[in-house]
């Protein structure tokens, strides 16, 4: 099958949905989130998706909420999915002839089962994608920063999501071995609420917690406090917290200790012929969650060998997604790789 100019590339992602043109270009690069008015029926119709849902997290009115129809990198509710893909291909398909059934190449976690692609399929035809190929993520975001996974050579990358966090060796269009868990970005972010609340008696809302996390990776460079604005979860009144960057890193470490430990399970199953290649040309971290503040460092421990921060961490799995619509010897490849453990 061949792909028109017109068709896309996706990486419908548990926190961050982008889409693609085949040339790289970025179309839409919005939070997976959706603010949605709710029915007396219990029907949900979508108002807003992107940055402007994500931004009403934690306000919403009544009669409104905020979801995310991703969760760990698959689809759990088809109908909510279904609705956000609609709203995905309108805003980025912009001429009438554009939308009417593009093709698309979409990512898929390495680890999802039968069930969860088939149910990604079904969610992006229903929301108006015409024909669908899925692509492991890992292969995607190797595409996008440059990698020809056909190539006879040995290559290892590692994608840390909102929800997912998987390690691929891969070589001459085939899975050499992978590991992956359902632990990833968001649970550290949860980590730090946790923490907040327990040791501080502070409650703040997800986005607050994200941004701490996210604010850490520059913190380093200074010994400034972190300034935290919550609700006393005693007296429930507003309150400012001063919080040790030293110490956030702490309390997000058990969990980031949980995902280093998982990935570190593919070393058993990598054949010895790949050490080689892996060793010359390193690792590959993308995906926000490797940008976490010392992740890099944790992980080169843990496998042995270095690690390299793609330049696009965030956007590269799409952008593989998108430059594998000429690319059919690739999707050909790795269509329905078995997922393993
Ligand atoms: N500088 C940063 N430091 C730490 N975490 C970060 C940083 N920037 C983004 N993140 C985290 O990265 C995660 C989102 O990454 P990404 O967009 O790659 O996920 P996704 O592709 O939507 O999820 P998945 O692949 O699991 O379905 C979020 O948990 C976010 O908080
Ligand atoms: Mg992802």
């Amino acid at each position: 099958m061949s792909f028109l100019s017109t068709d896309f590339g996706i990486d419908l992602g548990t926190a961050n949905t982008v889409v693609c043109r085949r040339d790289g270009t970025i179309l839409i690069n919005e939070p997976s989130v959706m603010l949605v008015s709710l029915g007396p029926d219990g029907s949900r119709k979508p108002i807003l998706i992107g940055h402007q849902a994500r931004e009403l997290t934690g306000r919403t009115p009544v009669g409104m909420a905020t979801m995310r129809p991703i969760r760990d990198g698959v689809v759990t509710d088809l109908q909510s999915t279904k609705g956000f893909v609609s709203a995905v291909i309108r805003q980025v398909a912009r001429r009438p002839w554009e939308r009417f059934r593009p093709r698309a190449i979409c990512g898929v976690p390495i680890g999802a089962t039968g069930l969860e692609r088939q149910a990604l399929v079904e969610a992006l035809e229903e929301g108006g994608i015409g024909h669908v190929d899925l692509l492991p993520e890992p292969i995607a975001g190797a595409i996008g920063c440059g990698i020809d996974p056909l190539e006879a050579r040995a290559h290892m990358v590692v994608d840390v999501g909102g929800g997912t966090a998987e390690v691929t060796a891969f070589c001459f269009g085939g899975i050499l071995s992978s590991s992956s868990c359902r632990v990833a970005g968001d649970e550290m972010t949860a980590a730090l609420n946790q923490y907040l609340r327990q040791e501080h008696h502070l409650i703040v809302g997800e986005l607050t917690a994200e941004d701490i996390k996210i604010r850490l990776r520059t913190s380093h460079d200074t010994t400034d406090p972190i300034v935290v604005e919550g609700r006393d979860v005693f007296s429930g009144k507003p309150r400012v917290q001063t919080l040790d960057p030293d110490e956030a890193s702490l309390a997000i470490r058990p969990t980031v200790d949980g995902i280093v430990d998982a990935l570190a399970n593919v070393l058993d199953q990598l054949p010895p012929q790949a050490v080689g290649d892996i060793m010359q040309l390193g690792v590959l971290a993308f995906g926000g969650g490797s940008l976490l503040e010392g992740f890099q460092k944790h992980l080169e421990d843990a496998l042995g060998f270095a690690v390299t921060l793609a330049e696009r961490p965030l956007t590269c799995v799409a952008e593989g997604a998108g430059r594998s619509l000429v690319l059919p010897s690739v999707v050909a490849a790795f269509r329905g790789a078995p997922p393993t453990f």
